[in-house]
């Protein structure tokens, strides 16, 4: 994949501007405040949907405009695709894969592959948890787009589930009785399930996707600090799995979830859930986010985010030559196929049609 174009237009502070990427590298230099990050913004958005300085759109789009748009041509091997990003100040952002406009914004995901790295990653070992699960979060969404729809999903029920506990905490403090302690129970019941199943596939992806990337940074940071250092990577997951077997990640999810029951209750929030999960990052068996030195800490944001890279690359080589054969390409994409093909895997296609 190789980003041939990128044109912005009202967009952070570009109001029209179309960058041409010639070379197998490009170097952005300018002044301060000149719009470098902006430009690297821009792609993360296309890679990722999301920018990690900004979650409103109205920032996204030029001060004087309403509307913003990231256009960009990419070659693949099987030719070209381009990707466009809508944004406005007030109103949804829509997506379009080769100006054809497309319903679900998962499928936008995962065409245009990205790994950033920049001095604010350190917030990634030093920062709060939620810093490494979005980490995760991002990379999971490039290699399995469908996380952002399972990730999305239980957000959705955990701020139901939220709802319904403040709720009813709510109603204890002030003595009201809107909802019967039976419809609680039920209500509860209803959404203990729902985030027991959601949460345990957010669960058991983020424990394989570490498992994956884990030994590659590992190696990594092995080679960068001169086999001085011993890395370990640890998820520790709110509800512990035992073994990648969804039936028991939701059974031990419920269990939890009883026996938290008497502190969500009081506190009138959700505290079982991959909303609360860490992982932990030591070196030579000490916490590096509290005793790791800068450097230390440098090292560590490099070998992960080199491992991001190679993962990527190692997942979606994979995803390329997943479908050796027609029939199966048939059975995992039985309509609007070629298209769909072309979106997440090349080579097969040429593959398929050496067969
Ligand atoms: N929605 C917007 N409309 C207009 N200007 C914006 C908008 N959002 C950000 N800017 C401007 O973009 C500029 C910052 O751009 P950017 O962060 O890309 O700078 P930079 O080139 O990376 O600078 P530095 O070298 O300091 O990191 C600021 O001047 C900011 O005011
Ligand atoms: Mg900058």
């Amino acid at each position: 994949m190789y980003l041939k174009t990128l044109h912005l237009r009202q967009f952070r502070n570009y109001q029209d501007c179309l960058v041409n990427f010639n070379a197998p590298k490009t170097i952005l230099v300018g002044d301060n405040a000149q719009g470098k990050s902006n430009l690297l913004e821009a792609v993360e958005l296309l890679a990722t949907l999301k920018s990690h300085r900004s979650v409103r759109d109205r920032e996204l789009v030029w001060e004087e405009a309403t509307v913003g748009e990231i256009r960009a041509n990419l070659e693949r091997a099987y030719g070209s695709v381009e990707l466009s990003v809508t944004l406005r100040s007030q109103g949804r952002r829509t997506v379009a894969l080769n100006q054809e406009s497309l319903r679900r914004q998962l499928d936008f995901l995962g065409i245009l592959n990205a790994v950033q790295f920049s001095s604010l990653d350190l917030e990634l070992v030093r920062g709060a948890p939620e810093k490494r699960r979005n980490w995760l979060d991002s990379i999971l969404t490039q290699l399995e787009p469908i996380y952002a729809y399972i990730l999305q999903q239980y957000n959705q029920i955990l701020r139901q589930r939220n709802a319904l506990l403040k709720k009813i905490r709510k109603q204890e403090i002030e003595g009201t009785n809107e909802l019967s302690s039976q419809e609680q129970i039920d209500q509860l019941a209803l959404w203990d399930a729902q985030l027991a199943t959601a949460g345990s596939r957010v669960t058991r992806r983020r424990a394989r996707m570490l498992q994956r990337l884990a030994p590659i940074a590992q190696a990594w940071h092995t080679s960068i600090s001169g086999a001085t250092e011993v890395l370990d990577i640890n998820y520790a997951p709110n509800v512990s799995l035992e073994e990648d077997d969804p039936e028991g990640v939701q059974k031990a999810f419920l269990s939890k979830i009883q026996q938290r029951r008497i502190p969500e209750q009081h506190q009138g929030t959700t505290l079982v859930g991959p909303h609360r999960d860490e992982v932990e990052f030591t070196i030579n068996q000490t916490p590096a986010r509290a005793y790791g030195s800068q450097g230390q800490q440098r090292t560590l944001v490099l070998a992960l985010k080199l491992a991001e890279l190679k993962l990527i690359e190692e997942v979606v080589i994979k995803n390329l030559l997943t479908f050796t054969s027609y029939s199966e390409f048939k059975r995992v994409f039985p309509y609007d196929g070629a298209r769909k093909l072309s979106r997440w895997a090349q080579k097969p296609w040429t593959c398929l049609a050496s067969k």
